[in-house]
């Protein structure tokens, strides 16, 4: 059997589950409101209900998107010159040919994605939780509404790429969000200073 190593632990494999599905329930349950859409709502239950559960997946998304902190975000944070490499050659996605800089445990693209979720993520579930727990602050409510709306926006572009990249677009990848690991070839091939920092065991 090829040689594998470990890019998720169990713990960071639930939470991005819990966040995954959390944030896919939020958005159709708000695609619900939004449009109105007998059907969504129906399938929440009603329209009450859908309102609660929305509300209570709320904090479910706000929790584990406070612990994705620990999953991803000192890697997320950490570029270096082959980020701007990476971004002139769009990550080697518009090239037949792509000559990709060596990447880390996470590559430029994952980081700004990391990044973009948590600041959209923190404004959605801020406004999220005005609009519903100070129902007399009109000025807050309105302009809460503006950023959740907005933020809305930009995650339900940003998901559906993620998801597209970490599966048909990156065959081998998906398999980390279920065990955990990929094999050692495939690593060293995406992420080789992440390999070379196992190596070095830092
Ligand atoms: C339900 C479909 C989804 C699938 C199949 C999926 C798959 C994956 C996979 C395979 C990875 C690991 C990539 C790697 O380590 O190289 C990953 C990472 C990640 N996922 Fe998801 N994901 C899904 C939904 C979501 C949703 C809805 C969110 C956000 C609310 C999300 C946020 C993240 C983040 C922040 C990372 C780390 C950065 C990155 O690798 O891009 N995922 N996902």
């Amino acid at each position: 059997m090829a040689e594998m190593v470990r890019k998720a632990s169990a713990f960071e494999i639930f939470n991005h589950w819990v966040l995954a599905i959390s944030c896919l329930l939020l958005a159709l349950s708000g695609y619900g409101f939004l449009f109105k859409l007998e059907g969504i709502t129906a399938l929440f239950g009603g329209a009450n209900a859908m309102k609660d559960i929305h509300n209570y997946l709320g904090i479910v998304f706000t929790l584990s998107l406070f612990l994705s902190i620990f999953n991803w975000l000192k890697d997320a944070l950490s570029f270096d010159s082959d980020d701007i490499k990476w971004i002139a050659c769009a990550g080697g996605y518009l090239s037949k040919h792509p000559k990709v800089p060596p990447m880390g445990k996470l590559n430029t693209g994952q980081k700004l994605y990391y990044l973009a979720l948590l600041a959209f993520g923190i404004a959605i579930a801020i406004s999220g939780f005005v609009i519903w727990l100070m129902p007399g602050q009109r000025n807050y409510i309105i302009l809460s509404h503006l950023v959740h709306n907005i933020s809305f926006v930009v995650l339900m572009i940003a998901v559906p790429v993620h998801i597209y990249l970490a599966t048909i677009a990156n065959p081998g990848t998906f398999r980390i969000m279920v065990y955990g690991t990929v094999p050692y070839k495939w690593a060293a091939k995406r992420h080789p200073k992440w390999i070379q920092e196992l190596s070095h065991g830092k």
